[in-house]
């Protein structure tokens, strides 16, 4: 790896799933310290794109981290770069407890779970108060500040 190449370079990608094909020839470069945003109308893609960045699909193309390639890499390997896919919906450990979770969430990476847990909690300082909590409050959480008592969270199990 070369800190002067860029962070992630995608050329060409061309992902999908058995006959469908999703990517047709996606390119993009993200520098080191920048923020890159895809948007699309819903089914655009654009998870899709993320699960062949992470590996979790087969894609064809190029993908290369600061310069080194990840076409032939397991997510696993990609995760030890500190490559990481937040998946939509509630993918939570219901039985483990919130900071569990998140402890979960960083075996993969070289770094100091310690250190990244109290990033985390300086962010999101409700996740702090939740930490010994069951991993669903996660969620609940979330569904709290986003929806009020809809998204299935009873008014009463909300207010926990
Ligand atoms: N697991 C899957 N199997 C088959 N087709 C899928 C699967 N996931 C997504 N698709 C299809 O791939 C296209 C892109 O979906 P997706 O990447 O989820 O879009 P976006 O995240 O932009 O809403 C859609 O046509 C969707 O129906
Ligand atoms: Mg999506």
């Amino acid at each position: 790896m070369n800190a002067a190449e860029p962070l992630l370079q995608v050329e060409e990608l061309t992902a999908g799933y058995g006959e469908l094909q999703v990517l047709n020839g996606v390119s993009l470069t993200v520098e080191r310290g920048e923020f890159v945003t895809v948007i699309g109308a819903n089914g655009a893609g654009k998870s899709t794109l993320l699960r062949a960045i992470m590996g979790l699909i087969p894609a064809r193309g190029r993908i290369r981290w600061q310069g080194a390639d990840l076409l032939a890499q397991p997510p696993y390997r990609r995760a030890a770069l500190d490559i990481a896919y937040v998946p939509e919906g509630r993918r939570v450990f219901p039985s483990l407890s919130v900071e569990e979770n998140l402890v979960v969430g960083l075996q993969a990476t070289r770094r100091d779970p310690a250190t990244a847990i109290e990033e985390v909690y300086a962010l999101f300082p409700r996740l702090r108060e939740r930490r010994r909590q069951s991993g669903d409050a996660l969620w609940r959480g979330t569904a709290d500040a986003r929806d009020g008592p809809r998204d299935g969270a009873r008014p009463a199990a909300a207010g926990g």
